[in-house]
């Protein structure tokens, strides 16, 4: 079959673009799974450990390698991209590849992050490293960042090359950029306390970088010119911004059962959570979990609890939630000017305040 041609964005404005839940988005994210799938198909010559490992991860296998229908992750990043490729006016199809990397990108930051923030439980079931011990599921995880990578550069092939590196370096840059906030993440847990601008500016880096490059990657491969492109990456990074600060929310008074996380963890391990940097602000509060925090050991379980009330409690986790979203207005701010079909521009839209609502 011949692929199909790249359009300019514009010739193709009045093809009917799918909507969030609308089959054709369907279609297009299982087209995308699919593809995930094929990239983590054991090569025959390869002993299959390291991709059972990979495969239990995305709950695909159990720890014994026997497939299970597990929970899986909400694929917001693969959907960014295939509504940001829509929104310009071509066919998501021209975005899989690109879809198919970010989301497997995702994963490998998850596997390495559990590993740094000590977690045990994700998507309500055991972390990698927990089952396969850290020197495997460090190695998995490089493994499953390669094939994210390789992606970009085995499809779409009908993409010009210069469209291609484009891709590439919006990746790259992207990837760095994770990695400075996982930086900045971990450094500040050895920080007495940490101011509200550093801590945006590492949620920038941590999630914002990857949404970002999502949607700003999406739009490119769909045949955006930089500077869309370039507005669209902005879009999706407020969209992590606004992301993450509702997971830190969910990360101190979501419900275990919902979120698939262990409960209270951001505060027994004496994580700087946007609650906790807002309380550390607090006059009233703010001494005392300084203090608190200056422990070399994780808060009990009570204990924790018992911050989680008083934080509440003096209107910090409202102000998170005000928080959020303004940063989810600033997502649709930057889709201001932009000539997008109204469809996916509707459901990039919705994305944004779903970012801020959402309770898993
Ligand atoms: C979790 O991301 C890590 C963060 C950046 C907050 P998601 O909440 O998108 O994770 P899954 O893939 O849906 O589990
Ligand atoms: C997630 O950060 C960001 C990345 C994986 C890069 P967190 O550590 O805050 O997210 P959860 O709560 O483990 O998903
Ligand atoms: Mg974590
Ligand atoms: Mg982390």
């Amino acid at each position: 079959m011949k692929p199909p041609r790249v359009v300019p964005a514009r010739e193709r404005r009045n093809t009917a673009a799918p909507m969030w839940d609308d089959p054709g988005a369907a279609a297009h994210r299982d087209a995308v799974r699919a593809r995930v799938r094929r990239a983590l198909d054991p090569p025959r010559d390869a002993r299959d450990g390291m991709y059972r490992w990979l495969a239990f991860h995305l709950g695909w296998v159990d720890a014994g390698g026997a497939p299970v229908d597990g929970r899986a992750g909400k694929g917001v990043r693969p959907l960014v991209s295939l509504m940001a490729c829509a929104a310009v006016g071509a066919d998501p199809a021209q975005a899989h590849g690109v879809a198919a990397a970010v989301e497997m990108t995702h994963e490998f930051s998850l596997i390495h992050d559990d590993i740094e923030d000590g977690d045990t439980e994700r998507r309500g079931r055991a972390t990698l490293w927990t089952v396969a011990g850290v020197p495997h599921a460090i190695n998995a995880g490089d493994a499953l960042f390669s094939l994210a990578r390789r992606q970009l550069t085995e499809a779409p092939p009908e993409l010009p090359s210069r469209v291609a590196l484009d891709l590439i370096r919006r990746y790259d840059t992207a990837c760095l950029r994770l990695a400075e906030g996982q930086y900045l993440d971990i450094a500040f847990e050895s920080a007495e306390r940490v101011r509200l601008a550093d801590y945006q500016l590492m949620i920038l880096g941590k999630t914002g970088a990857l949404l970002g490059a999502a949607a700003g990657m999406g739009a490119r491969a769909g045949g955006a010119s930089t500077a869309d492109s370039d507005r669209l990456t902005r879009f999706g990074e407020s969209v992590g911004v606004a992301f993450q600060m509702q997971d830190d929310v969910l990360g101190i008074w979501g419900d275990p059962d919902v979120t698939g996380k262990s409960a209270g963890n951001d505060l027994i391990r004496r994580k700087k959570s946007l609650p906790v940097v807002l309380a550390m602000a607090d006059e009233t509060l703010g001494p005392d979990l300084v203090a608190t925090y200056a422990r070399t050991h994780p808060l009990a379980p009570e204990e924790a609890a018992g911050w989680a009330a008083r934080i509440a409690e003096a209107g910090h986790r409202e102000t998170c939630t005000r928080l959020a979203h303004a940063a989810a207005d600033a997502a649709l701010e930057a889709l201001d000017g932009l000539d997008l079909v109204p469809g996916p521009r509707a459901a990039l839209a919705a994305l944004a305040r779903f970012a801020v609502d959402r309770e898993h």
